[in-house]
């Protein structure tokens, strides 16, 4: 939610901050801006809109001298997306400039106390407090790291900024409190991020910062200390494995097209190292010393929710664990039943969702086990669970998320696989079976893929006047069913719900008419006749309907699109790619803006 990248090295800053930028856009898109100093005078340029708005604003003349600065793309939390409130802020009494990523909670309390001492303000944000906070602590303390201490003190929330004055050409002070931000350590140059992409194609050697740390850095050295006391905190420099081909499109004509298409890769990479395939057992490490859970509890937010509500069925059915599914938002708030016997699962991809995280802390606090599941190597979910499980799913860029899910799937599945071993034993020829389809999975969907693409551009093109979709589905694709209806409305915003089929004459079949179209998953399982019933119910009210079915499952309905068969919950592994592929040749075909929809962001680090 919101991007930040700060530079200070020998290349022409400009340059390097909008590629950082390019990079987090995913993060918040409705306005941008960079600063800089240059010849004794900060250069602050904005703009509203997209990227492409800030770039055509930078006059190529002075711009390439400076080489320090910091940029930010911002997603809207106080006041309009226009330029006034894009970020840099300034503070024009002491020439400081400071990007900020959350949110101050008590910004209209120092506002107030700030204007009654004479200070005025440009914007509507809690931004511009915070640097003119800074300012005054400035005339007060007369030392910049001093002057943040102060501030930090008195203010409320989360953030992440980084801030540069004109006093000091070429140094840059960061800091975090519930906000992701990483140090990223050059030769001759070092970066502060949001995210690893921003710095990724300069530098894999990353230092994670903690709440309540202070970065101070310039081109060639950096030191970090403790927010308050101002005390050097010894930091540990990691390498990142990823590359920077994974963070671009190569070559397809989105992000979310690129990664719906990784599926099979992420599939073969989750799976690496974790299969034993001469004595059928999966291997994960992470879990030697943890007792197969009594109860489980998973908590998430968005698609990684719908993973753990799939993650409900198989673990249930399979291991014989009992699982609750709880939306992060709601948990945090809710009364914590005592009951030992519970471990909680946190799922998420980008390990920084305000709501996940906020729940986890709450639940930590309380003494339970805490188990995380999540994609981003050295994100605050990751270090503060007690054993993290990485789904190595690779850096998503896309705001819908599909890789990561399919490869929370597959870590769901493979953790359901290592605790039915391990509670029935005479399980073994499931485990067997499940191993051996699961390594031949990755080809088969390969293969599937653009043939499947092929059809459903297609079908979704005859559907592209809808304003209204149910997608249904029973037992593990009522998940499916949900994760569908999010994909289509997020990304092409026609409105869409998911239901348990069954559910659907309890109120919502009220809906159903010639113009409101229905994608139901009828796969041939156990359940087949029932969902048959219900389809048959939808077409008596003249309702058309598009059905994701498998040889032996044919339906007499408007489109049909036949998906491999395989074991079990492996075939939502091809029901998957078809939900993502139908919103997203939806929403190419109606024009929309897929890999950047409107009023998302890929990372929800405010609550
Ligand atoms: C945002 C994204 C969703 C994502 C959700 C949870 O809303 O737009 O795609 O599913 O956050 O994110 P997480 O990183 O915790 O999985």
């Amino acid at each position: 939610m919101c991007g930040i990248i700060a530079y200070a090295g020998h290349r022409p800053a400009v340059p390097v901050l909008i590629q950082g930028l390019k990079s987090l856009e995913y993060r918040g898109y409705d306005s941008s801006g960079l600063a800089f100093v240059h010849m004794n005078k900060l250069h602050l340029f904005r703009a509203s809109g997209k990227l492409e708005a800030l770039e055509s604003k930078l006059d190529s003349g002075h711009i390439l001298h400076a080489t320090s600065g910091i940029g930010h793309t911002r997603w809207a939390t106080h006041g309009l997306p226009n330029e006034t409130n894009a970020h840099p802020h300034l503070d024009v009494t002491a020439n400081l400039a400071l990007v900020h990523n959350g949110i101050i909670e008590n910004f209209q309390e120092i506002k107030d106390s700030l204007s009654n001492q004479g200070v005025c303000f440009c914007s509507e944000t809690d931004t511009e407090v915070l640097v003119c906070l800074i300012s005054h602590g400035l005339q007060k303390k007369k030392d910049i790291k001093k002057a943040i201490s102060w501030t930090l003190d008195q203010i409320e929330g989360s953030y992440a900024f980084a801030l540069i004055s004109r006093d000091h050409p070429g140094t840059i002070w960061a800091a975090r409190q519930a906000s992701p931000l990483l140090f990223g350590v050059g030769t001759g140059e070092n970066f502060i991020a949001s995210d690893i992409p921003a710095f990724l194609p300069f530098t894999k050697e990353v230092v994670f910062l903690e709440d309540n740390e202070l970065i101070e850095m310039n081109a060639g050295q950096w030191s970090v200390f403790n927010s308050s006391t101002l005390e050097p905190v010894n930091k540990e420099v990691k390498t990142v494995s990823w590359d920077v081909q994974a963070a671009k499109k190569g070559g397809y004509k989105h992000f979310m097209l690129k990664e719906i298409f990784e599926q099979p890769k992420v599939i073969k990479d989750c799976l690496s190292g974790r299969i034993n395939r001469e004595e059928q057992k999966i291997i994960l490490p992470e879990l030697q010393n943890i007792a197969v859970p009594k109860r489980l509890h998973i908590v998430a937010c968005g698609t990684s929710y719908h993973a753990g509500l799939w993650g409900k069925y198989v673990m249930e059915s399979m291991a014989g664990i009992p699982v609750d599914v709880e939306i992060a938002s709601e948990f945090r708030y809710k009364t914590l039943v005592p009951d030992k016997s519970k471990m909680f699962l946190f799922i998420s991809q980008s390990g920084e969702t305000a709501d996940t995280l906020a729940a986890l802390r709450l639940v930590k606090e309380k003494g339970f086990p805490v188990l995380g599941l999540c994609n981003v190597v050295g994100s605050s979910l990751a270090r503060e669970s007690h054993t993290v499980i990485y789904t190595q799913a690779g850096p998503e860029i896309s705001v819908a998320s599909t890789k990561a899910m399919c490869s929370q799937l597959v870590l769901i599945l493979l953790l359901t696989l290592y605790w039915t071993g391990k509670n029935n034993p005479e399980e073994k020829n499931s485990i067997s079976e499940a191993i051996k389809s699961f390594s031949s999975l990755p080809d088969v969907l390969e293969k599937e893929l653009p043939e499947m693409q092929r059809r459903i551009m297609g079908i979704s093109r005859d559907y592209s006047w809808a304003k209204s979709f149910f997608f249904l589905g029973r037992g593990i694709y009522y998940p499916m069913a949900l994760e569908g209806a999010l994909k289509l409305k997020e990304i092409s915003y026609i409105h869409a719900e998911g239901y348990a089929a069954g559910e659907l004459k309890h109120g919502p079949i009220a809906l159903i008419d010639e113009e409101f179209p229905t994608f139901a998953i009828a796969p041939s399982d156990h359940l087949l006749g029932k969902i048959k019933s219900n389809l048959k119910e939808i077409q008596a009210r003249k309702g058309k309907i598009i059905a994701l079915t498998q040889a032996g499952s044919e339906l007499n309905v408007d489109d049909e699109l036949q998906i491999p068969q395989t074991w079990g919950p492996l075939n939502s592994f091809f029901i998957l790619p078809a939900l993502q592929l139908f919103a997203y040749e939806t929403s190419v075909y109606l024009g929309k803006d897929v890999d950047q929809p409107r009023n998302l962001a890929k990372s929800v680090t405010v609550e």
